[in-house]
């Protein structure tokens, strides 16, 4: 592929204190991609993502975004850099406002009136925060507690945002908003490495496709191509082809 990469891993050995979970991880990410990984529960596909936003540091190897080596950067100046992190499960102050959540993501922003104009933008774009500025973020939808996080992420305007399962918990009908919150983000020239167990509706609008195995890259491909794979399907996408192919579907449920 000609696309540039915002993101590339190379050998990177990763994980907590004697655990090594990540064992030498080659990965890229296009510009302007959304690039999904997905794979088996513990293969490292979250550490992945914190490795990369320096939650973690690794031991070995590189971790370069837009060339630059970024591994042991603080948070602080990965944010500056672009990046931004969702984690898995709800990062919400819960009994706080839905603007005051915002307040407390933009807290880095320093200026106000800076502040004041992102907090805007992010409510421009996701209506709905709008109507809800002054509610509990606990009173939110699933879906809508989803969006507030994105927004809070997207309060410093990041290039590379990455997120660990979006779609967990939420309803099917939920996960289909927020997968169209991130293709439009995608539009809007946002990159996006997302981790997710939702393999077949994740794929469906992602470019890219990663498969992580016992913290090694697996397999990487279009998202189109993977979605094709039988072997793919077989492990990760629920047995048989969508289009009654899969007459051995019954062994695996
Ligand atoms: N904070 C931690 N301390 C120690 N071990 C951890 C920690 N977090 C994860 N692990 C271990 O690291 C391995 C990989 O975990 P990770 O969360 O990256 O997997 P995953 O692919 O995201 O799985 P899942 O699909 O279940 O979210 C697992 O064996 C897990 O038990
Ligand atoms: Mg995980």
């Amino acid at each position: 592929m000609a696309t540039d990469s915002i993101l590339t891993l190379a050998g990177v050995v990763a994980g907590y204190g004697k655990l090594t979970v990540l064992n030498g991880v080659d990965l890229r990410v296009a510009e302007g991609s959304i690039t999904t990984m997905i794979g088996p529960n513990g293969a490292g596909k979250s550490t992945v993502l914190k490795t990369v936003f320096g939650l973690l540091r690794p031991t070995a190897g590189e971790i370069r975004f837009r060339g630059q080596a970024i591994a042991g950067l603080s948070q602080r100046a990965l944010l500056s850099l672009g990046l931004a992190y969702v984690p898995q499960g709800r990062n919400l102050f819960p009994e706080l406002t839905v603007r005051h959540n915002l307040e407390l993501g933009g807290i880095t922003l320093g200026d106000r009136k800076r502040l004041e104009r992102r907090i805007d933008a992010v409510m421009g774009r996701f209506p709905r925060l709008l109507e809800r500025a002054d509610a509990q973020a606990s009173t939110l939808s699933g879906g809508e507690q989803k969006m507030l996080e994105i927004g809070r992420a997207l309060l410093l305007e990041p290039t590379l945002l990455l997120i660990d399962e979006p779609s967990i918990g939420l309803a099917p009908k939920l996960v289909g908003e927020v997968f169209a919150i991130l293709r439009e983000l995608r539009e809007s020239g946002v990159t996006i490495l997302m981790v997710e167990q939702n393999a077949k509706a994740a794929l469906a609008v992602s470019d890219d496709a990663l498969v992580l195995e016992q913290g090694c890259l697996a397999f990487a491909a279009p998202a189109a191509e993977t979605l094709e794979d039988p072997k793919v399907h077989a492990l990760f996408l629920g047995g048989g082809l969508e289009d009654g192919a899969g007459g051995n579907s019954a062994q695996a449920e």
